[in-house]
């Protein structure tokens, strides 16, 4: 983890955490972010202890999050676009890169089956407690969280799948102040890919059986690794490069 996290009574045990008892504790300690249950919900949340900005939780079925996810809506998403439509009763989805798990919400919106990887422990966290929280639910039920750990052809379970979805960090300019404050937190507690990185990820994710790799870039960033897509879904400030299998 590049960042010391405080974990506040509560909170899970994360793998470069350190316990605290209060946020105030935390604050005086210097730690950047806690850890630990926070709002009327309890939810698992991340804020930094000494600043004012409203603590971070994977909210699947609330907020902007839900409002975005309505079946209808979703479909019309460039994610989904650039997904294709499932066949064969193929629908699949290995989302390597889970993050907060807003776009694999969305993909298990529009009907596909997803499976989540996320090495970061702090988000692989919040990740389950927005799944525990969404329990019974449709949306939870299409979407399973694989332990925390970095993607590698050990830790993934056997295709086919429709597709392979990658969403690595890359440096960018958000104009919103929600965007802002989101990526801000993915900021601290990820590093960006280097060259070597992003190669083996997408070298990865083609070597799956799955119809397809998806993978999402700033508009006007270079392909990742530097290899071309087959086609690409360009939206106004993201992109979704798509690669087609190297061999039929
Ligand atoms: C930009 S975020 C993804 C955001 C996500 N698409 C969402 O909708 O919330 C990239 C995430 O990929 C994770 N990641 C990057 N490389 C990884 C790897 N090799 N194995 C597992 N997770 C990885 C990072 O820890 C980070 O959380």
């Amino acid at each position: 983890m590049s960042v010391a996290v405080g974990c506040l009574p509560g909170a899970p045990a994360v793998a470069g955490g350190e316990p605290v008892a209060t946020a105030d504790e935390a604050r005086e300690r210097g730690f950047a972010l806690v850890l630990g249950p926070a709002g009327e919900d309890g939810a698992l949340s991340l804020w930094d202890p000494a600043a004012r900005a409203t603590p971070l939780k994977v909210d699947f079925l609330g907020g902007r999050q839900g409002y975005r996810l309505a079946a209808e809506r979703a479909r019309h998403e460039r994610l989904i676009k650039a997904l294709g439509k499932p066949r064969d009763g193929i629908d699949r989805v290995l989302d390597l890169t889970a993050g907060l798990g807003r776009d694999a919400a969305l993909m298990a919106a529009a009907g596909f089956a997803v499976t989540l990887m996320e090495r970061q422990p702090v988000l692989h966290a919040l990740l389950a407690d927005g799944l525990a929280r969404a329990a019974g639910t449709d949306l939870a039920a299409r979407l399973t969280l694989l332990p925390a750990g970095e993607a590698s052809q050990a830790a993934l379970p056997a295709g086919p799948w429709h597709a392979v979805y990658l969403d690595p960090m890359f440096p960018t300019r958000a104009k919103s102040a929600a965007v802002k404050q989101d990526l801000q937190w993915l900021q601290t507690l990820c590093a960006y890919p280097d060259a070597e990185e992003e190669a083996a990820l997408l070298a990865l994710a083609r070597a799956q059986d799955a119809r397809r790799v998806v993978v999402k870039r700033p508009r006007k960033a270079p392909p990742l690794a530097g290899v071309a897509p087959h086609h690409g879904h360009e939206g106004k400030t993201v992109r979704f490069d798509v690669y087609m299998p190297l061999s039929p």
